[in-house]
């Protein structure tokens, strides 16, 4: 098992992404802590892995130091945090407000940001650590109806390139996944607020793929595995795309 011993925080992982990641990640021999915005749905999936969950919005510091907090008095010290909470609002960026800018630029860049200013001086002062980031190909190649969510998600594929650097000489290892359509709640949620042009939407994004076909979570969370575990010692400051060929570069 190559997590044996250590200790994962997943944000998000009550569904889709996270959830399947969290099941690896304790498939691998991880303690596995799960922090979700739905708390009933986290400690289910918790409960199955023998984990430990708790309420998290990754949009306020506050919540995001409490379950830092609980999670390492529960499980120990966190060795691997996969920052994969996110959200969006799909509208074409005419439509939107400064309202909806906040929030979701708290929710997929802020949350990164407070996660990993939790987590990150423990490892460091540890000398031991990863750090996965859940980004999109949205931040890659632009996803209409999609504005703040890929300016969000091009500023965690940034982020991540600094922190590799910053946090090298600790001998802590960060990286990103950048995933395509995926099937998950997120993923369905385009056609639910945006309708037929969401449904659309949705589909030209699986015909841009090369594989021509949506994901399936678990396709994700084995990329994000690799890169928490050694046998991704070698690298840093990668965002490695999941998304069936969508982008290549
Ligand atoms: N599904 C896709 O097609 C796709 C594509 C690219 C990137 N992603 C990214 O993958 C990650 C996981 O998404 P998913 O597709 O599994 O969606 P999902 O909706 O199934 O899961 C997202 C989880 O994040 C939680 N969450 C949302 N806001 C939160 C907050 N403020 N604090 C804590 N938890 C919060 C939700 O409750 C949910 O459990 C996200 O970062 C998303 O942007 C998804």
């Amino acid at each position: 098992m190559r997590l044996e011993g250590k200790t994962a925080f997943v944000t998000g992982g009550a569904s889709g992404i996270g959830a399947a990641t969290a099941r690896r990640l304790a498939a691998e021999g991880a303690r596995v802590a799960i922090g979700d915005l739905q708390e009933d749905a986290a400690r289910e999936v918790a409960g199955e892995l023998d984990g430990f969950a708790c309420a998290l919005d990754v949009a306020d510091t506050g919540s995001v130091r409490a379950a830092v907090a609980a999670a390492e008095e529960t499980l120990g010290e966190i060795d691997v945090l996969v920052n994969n909470a996110g959200t969006d609002r799909f509208s074409f960026f005419v439509n939107t407000d400064e309202e909806l800018w906040d929030f979701v630029l708290a929710v997929n860049l802020r949350g990164v940001l407070a996660m990993t200013h939790a987590v990150l001086p423990g490892m460091q002062q540890r000398r031991s650590g990863s750090i996965v980031n859940v980004a999109s190909e949205a931040g890659r190649v632009g996803s209409q109806g999609s504005a703040v969510y890929t300016a969000a998600k091009a500023g965690v594929i940034g982020f991540t390139k600094v922190i590799a650097r910053e946090a090298a000489r600790y001998r802590v290892r960060c990286n990103a996944v950048a995933p395509g359509p995926i099937e998950t709640p997120l993923l369905n949620a385009a056609p639910a607020m945006l309708g037929e042009v969401g449904e659309r939407l949705k589909q030209a994004m699986v015909d841009s793929t090369a594989l021509k076909r949506s994901g399936e979570p678990d396709e994700v969370a084995a990329a994000i595995v690799f890169l928490a575990g050694e046998d991704a010692s070698y690298v840093t400051g990668q965002t490695l795309n999941v998304s069936g060929g969508l982008s290549m570069w």
